[in-house]
């Protein structure tokens, strides 16, 4: 791939741009400085520096974050701040985009892609990837409400029945459910049903993928083997 194109793709702008940034002489792989934008790449394990900043070439990027509380999910916050202030400029241009949603209150595993296929495969409401939450109940969590979650409740203007599977209760005002769905506020609203309350709420898990070790607002890049215990269905 021409350098010119290859640094398109990794979100350093427009095609002049980045040819005018290889001239000026910002761009150099293992130390030499490479002022021709048609100079040709082998891709494989591509690490770049532009302007004495290194980057790793990266054909599709799956980011992993562990969203803070009073984050949105769109791009166009209007109460809150947007998760996309949490990173840069250049992968901004790639046009990642959230796998999903999660409510401006509730915190854990989002994950970021620009890849089109990875984000179907994750969301679409036939695929079932199974998704981990972790809450803080109102009120003490009764045995009945388990059965119930187990057995599957009806949420208004939703078709179907909707269940959680593998719920234990952490502590007395503490449950962790696995969803199989992701209607708008799903968890929340199946607490609702069955006569509680969701306080607090944290995804701990997608697919087979645990939230990495990250601290409220970092994120990391998954490799190919987190990409896959993401997508990973146990049905
Ligand atoms: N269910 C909810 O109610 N909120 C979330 O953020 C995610 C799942």
């Amino acid at each position: 791939m021409l350098l010119e194109k290859m640094l398109q793709s990794q979100g350093f702008g427009s095609r002049k741009h980045c040819q005018q940034l290889i001239k000026n002489g910002a761009v150099s792989i293992q130390d030499e400085v490479i002022d021709n934008p048609k100079h040709k790449l082998d891709l494989n394990n591509l690490n770049f520096e532009v302007y004495g900043k290194s980057y790793t070439y990266r054909e599709k990027v799956y980011i992993a974050l562990n969203k803070p509380q009073g984050y949105e999910c769109s791009h166009q916050a209007t109460h809150h701040f947007s998760v996309f202030d949490l990173f840069d400029d250049i992968l901004l241009n790639r046009g990642i985009q959230c796998v999903g949603r999660l409510d401006q209150d509730t915190t854990g595993l989002l994950l970021l892609t620009d890849d089109g296929q990875f984000l179907q495969a994750l969301t679409h409401p036939k695929k079932h990837v199974a998704k981990v939450y972790q809450m803080q109940t109102a009120d003490p969590v009764t045995d009945e409400q388990i059965q119930q979650l187990e057995q599957g409740v009806e949420l208004r203007n939703e078709k179907g029945i909707f269940a959680a599977t593998e719920v234990t209760r952490l502590a007395e005002n503490r449950l962790q459910i696995t969803i199989h769905q992701g209607v708008y506020h799903q968890v929340k609203r199946m607490l609702v049903a069955v006569g509680n309350k969701v306080e607090q709420l944290h995804r701990a898990q997608i697919g087979a993928l645990a939230l990495p070790d990250l601290a409220e607002g970092e994120w990391l890049y998954l490799n190919t083997e987190q990409v896959a215990q993401a997508k990973f269905r146990s049905e």
